[in-house]
Formats: structure tokens, sequence, C-alpha cells
């Protein structure tokens, strides 16, 4: 069943989406569920679908959620695997896209340069094939993820000019790389240092993880482990279970590690224990300085890089960089790694809304000085949503329970002929700020121009998705929103 396909002379529509990542997507297929007659298109920058899990093509690629939450609701993942590699997870999307029909409605190469609003509609300004022109919309939606695309977080590494092998940010992996037999140091300790790791040891001579500090690392098993249930329930049924359980899983380890953080360090820590080499010490490599969930929970699909590690191919060294020579890192701590390969695992940069310029009413809004409304809306900016997901569980999770607000606000707005909706907060000092993002991990530390948050509804970031999904079927929708027809 197609929908309203975009047609070259179109150009105003009800909704415009931005990216079309997961966050796009989604928003699409949700919109097109609650509104079938609304025309939308999707705009997308770059000339493919699937926004991160297509730009990342480091080897060993690969999500740290399960699929079981981290896909759509709507499209049960059926692969045997819950975590999925990256090429599989760009597959399933585009799936996805082409059973429901959303495939024809994204225009690639359409880069949004800036949004105006004025009085009751949205001119987005795009760039496409070296020209530039106007769409008009209603409504906007936001997929445009949280970190910028063409810049990754600037690391300082001193005297790293004077190396003379090659250094690789992952981001901008070239995919025609060989690493067979090389000496590579990877600097990091996040989900990308761990991914890349035992990817990289299957066929480096050497692989070293260089970490200032280490991060909180969980074993979990990615295989089918079906049995009996799977074969007897039908595989939606079966999916649901999955969904629940992780979903229940995750939320419940969460307010366990915030409630005990203690005995979950304990917890942690003795599971490392068992796929370590036998007597390698937790300390230093492996006991962080932070309790567990006060940042993001690195994962290691069925032990892997525990079995780089015990193969001798892979190290892990925690130390501070005195400089980079020519050959290698020298350490503060005296010591030297040599290394013909250096790879800056060091992080993205936080980026909200793509950094695209955002304009009502002639002034230019800086997010940084708004509050977030409900966690998908902005403060001052009429007729516009937002996805943001979770740090802590599946992004999607958050991205489809803000779409599932959006759309019950749609529905309100068009039941009482209101045509625009903003987010107006009159006093703010009676509001005790939150951080929006919840983590203390370094690069949300250095996030610029995010919007503010505070402990209450309205003016908050997201919860957790019981309870954001308590909100989108009961909460109240209008409270702190200016409606006008
Ligand atoms: C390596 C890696 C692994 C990750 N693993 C997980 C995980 O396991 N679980 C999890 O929950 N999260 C994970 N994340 C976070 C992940 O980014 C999100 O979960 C999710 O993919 C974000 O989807 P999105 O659609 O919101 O944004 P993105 O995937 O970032 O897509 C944004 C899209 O918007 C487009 N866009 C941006 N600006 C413009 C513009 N001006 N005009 C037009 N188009 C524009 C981009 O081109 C892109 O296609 C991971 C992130 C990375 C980098
Ligand atoms: C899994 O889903 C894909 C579509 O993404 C479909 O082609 C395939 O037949 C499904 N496999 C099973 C085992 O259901
Ligand atoms: C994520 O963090 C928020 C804020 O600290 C918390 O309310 C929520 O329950 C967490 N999510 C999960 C899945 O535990
Ligand atoms: C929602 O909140 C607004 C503002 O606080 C209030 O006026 C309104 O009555 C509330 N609506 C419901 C259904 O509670």
């Amino acid at each position: 069943m197609a929908g309203t396909l975009v047609t070259s002379d179109e150009t105003s529509f009800d909704v415009l989406i931005i990216g079309a990542g997961i966050s796009g997507i989604n928003a699409a297929y949700r919109l097109r569920q609650s509104f079938p007659q609304y025309r939308y298109a999707i705009l997308e920058a770059r000339d493919r679908i699937g926004g991160t899990w297509d730009l990342f093509r480091y080897p060993g690629i690969r999500s740290d959620s399960d699929l079981y939450t981290f896909g759509f609701s709507w499209y049960p993942w059926n692969r045997s695997n819950p975590i999925g590699e990256g090429k599989d997870i760009l597959a399933y999307l585009q799936d996805a896209m082409t059973t429901h029909s959303i495939s024809p409605h994204v225009l690639f190469q359409h880069r949004v340069l800036s949004v105006e609003w004025d009085q009751r509609s949205w001119t987005v300004n795009i760039q496409h094939d070296g020209s530039q022109f106007q769409y008009t919309a209603k409504f906007l939606i936001f997929g445009t993820g949280y970190y910028d695309y063409n810049e990754p977080l600037a690391a300082e590494i001193p005297g790293i000019e004077n190396f003379k092998g090659n250094v690789i940010h992952p981001q901008f992996w070239p995919e025609d790389f060989d690493y067979t037999d090389k000496n590579i140091v990877v600097i990091g300790s996040g989900a990308t240092a761990v991914t890349l790791v035992p990817k990289l040891a299957e066929k480096a001579d050497s692989v070293t993880m260089l970490q200032r500090s280490p991060s909180y690392l969980a074993v979990v098993m990615n295989r089918y482990n079906g049995g009996w249930l799977s074969r007897i329930l039908p595989t939606m049924i079966y999916y649901y279970i999955n969904r629940l359980k992780n979903l229940v899983f995750d939320r419940v380890l969460f307010a366990f590690c915030k409630t005990y953080p203690n005995a979950a360090r304990n917890m942690f820590q003795k599971g490392l224990l068992k796929h370590l080499p036998p007597g390698y010490p937790l300390s230093p490599n492996f006991k962080p300085r932070y309790n567990p969930w006060e940042q993001r929970l690195c994962v290691s699909p069925n032990g892997d890089f525990f079995a780089a590690l015990r193969s001798g191919k892979a190290h892990v060294e925690t130390g501070y960089i005195e400089t980079v020579d020519s050959d290698g890192i020298q350490l503060k701590s005296g010591k030297k790694l040599s290394a013909d390969t250096i790879v800056t695992a060091t992080g993205l940069k936080i980026q909200f809304v793509g950094g695209i310029p955002i304009i009502v009413n002639g002034e230019k809004i800086d997010p940084s000085e708004k509050h977030m409304w409900n966690g998908f809306m902005l403060q001052d900016m009429p007729n516009a949503a937002i996805m943001l997901g979770y740090t802590n569980a599946s992004w999607t999770l958050g991205a489809d329970a803000s779409m599932s607000s959006i759309c019950r606000l749609l529905k309100l707005m068009e039941r009482k002929g209101y045509t625009v909706a903003c987010p107006t907060l009159k006093d703010s000092s009676n509001l005790e700020p939150r951080p929006l993002l919840d983590l203390t991990s370094n690069y949300i530390k250095h996030a610029q121009s995010v919007p503010r948050a505070a402990s209450l509804r309205p003016w908050m970031g997201r919860t957790n998705y019981f309870s954001d999904l308590w909100f989108a079927t009961f909460g109240n929708i209008t409270n702190g929103l200016t409606l006008s027809a």
C-alpha cells in the first residue's frame, strides 16, 4: 500500500521529517498509522538511509542494545542474535521501510540548512544538488540524532602530528584499510574501543586498548536461547516476550545499580573474573572509578573482548599519554607502546538538532537557553518535535515514546481546531535544573548548546520508557503548551 509519493513539484507538506535514521523512519511509520491523509517527506542529507548504521563502518560495528528493544516494535527483529551487526541492522531498517512503503517518501541529498517559523508554518531551507530551495510544513520532526556527522569530538593527543603510521578515527574508517599483522593502539575505553579491539585482534599482530580510566564491561550472551518456547510460540509473540523481558531486565538492572552502587560494583567485577585470563588482576585495567550506570554500560557479546585478551593478541593499558612520537606512544609512566597504527576512539561530538539554525518569528533560538518540554519539544519553538532516545536504554524506545505523544498532540489539535502548539514557560526561576542527558561520560560533559531540563514535568527530559509511555497515553499534553487556532 503506497502512500502519497513525493513528486518533484511538491513544496508544501503537512509534516517534514529531518533525517532517515532510526528515529526518522519510526516517526514516518507512526505518522502514517495515525494520519494516513498527511502529506509528508523525509529530508535526508546523505544518499543512504540508516544514519548511524550507515555512517559507521569500522570493523566489528554492532549495537550494544538487543534488537528486541532497539528495533521497531512494529517490525520484529527475527534474527537469532539479539545484538546486531551494523550491516544487519542497516538491512533490517531497509526492509522495514520497504515493507511499510516509507522508502518512496525519502528525499536523499536534501540537506536542511535552516528552519524558519513565521506565524503559522515552517519554511525549510534545503540544499540539493548544488542549488538551494525551500519547502514549507505545518509541523517538523527532527530525527537528526545527537552527534556531529562531520566532526568527531576533538581529542587532544600531544605529538600525534609526529606519528609516522596511520591515524584513524572510527567515524571515518577507511573501508579498504588492511590491518593484517599491524601493531595497533586503540585510544579509548568506550563502546567503540571495546567493539574494535577483539575484531582487530583477529588479524592484527597486536592490539592495545589504551585508556585513561576503565569502563564497566558486561559479558552478554549473543546467541539464540529460544529453546522450546520459540518453537511453540508464533514469531510475533516470541518477539514481544523477549522485548518485554529485556525492557524489564534493563530497568531493574539500572535501578539496582543506582540504589545499591556497591553491590552492583561487586557484581560486575565478580562477573569479569570468570572471563579474564587466569591471574589477571582487576586493578588497574578493570576497576572503574565511577559507579555502574553513571556512564553508558559497555557490553562484550559472548565475551569476545576477553577471548582476545586470553589469546595474547589484545592488551589493555591504563595510563596517560606523555607524547606520541614517530613510532608509538610514550606514556607518563615511562612505558612506551610501539605502534604502526593509532585508532582514536575518543568519542562523538554531541550536537543538538544536527546543528540546524532555528529561527522563530525572525529571531534565532539558542537551544541552551531553552528548556525541553516533556523531552520532545523545545520551549518557544512551535510545531516541532525533536526525537531524543534514552542514553541508558535503547534509543528507539525513547524516540517511539515521543512519537506516541506527538500523535496524541496532533490528534488533539485536529479535534479542537488548533493549528499552533508552542511550549511556553513564563517563569523558570523556581525550576530545579537537571542535566538533560544523565550520564557523566566525557563526550556528554563536553556537550554544548544542549537544552536545559528541570526535575518536574513538563519541563524535563526523558525519564524511562514505562513512565514516558504512561505520559504518552494519559499525561497532561497541554500543560505548559500555548495552543492557538
Ligand atoms: C557506533 C554507535 C553505536 C551505537 N549503538 C547503540 C546501541 O546499541 N543502542 C542504542 O540505543 N543506541 C546506540 N547508538 C546511538 C545511536 O546513534 C542511536 O541509537 C540511533 O541510531 C540514532 O538514530 P537517529 O535516527 O536518532 O539518529 P542518526 O542515526 O544519527 O540519524 C540522523 C540522520 O539525520 C540526518 N541529518 C542530520 N542533519 C541533517 C540535516 N541538516 N539535513 C538533513 N538530514 C540530516 C543524518 O544524515 C542521519 O541520516 C550508537 C551510536 C553509535 C555512533
Ligand atoms: C525475517 O524478516 C525478513 C524481513 O526482514 C524476512 O525476509 C525473513 O523471511 C524473516 N525470516 C524469518 C525466519 O521469519
Ligand atoms: C534512565 O535514567 C533515567 C534518569 O536517571 C531514569 O529515570 C530511568 O529509569 C533510566 N532508564 C532505565 C531503563 O533504567
Ligand atoms: C492540564 O494542565 C493545564 C495547565 O496546568 C490545566 O489547565 C488543565 O486543566 C490540565 N488538564 C487536565 C486534563 O488535567
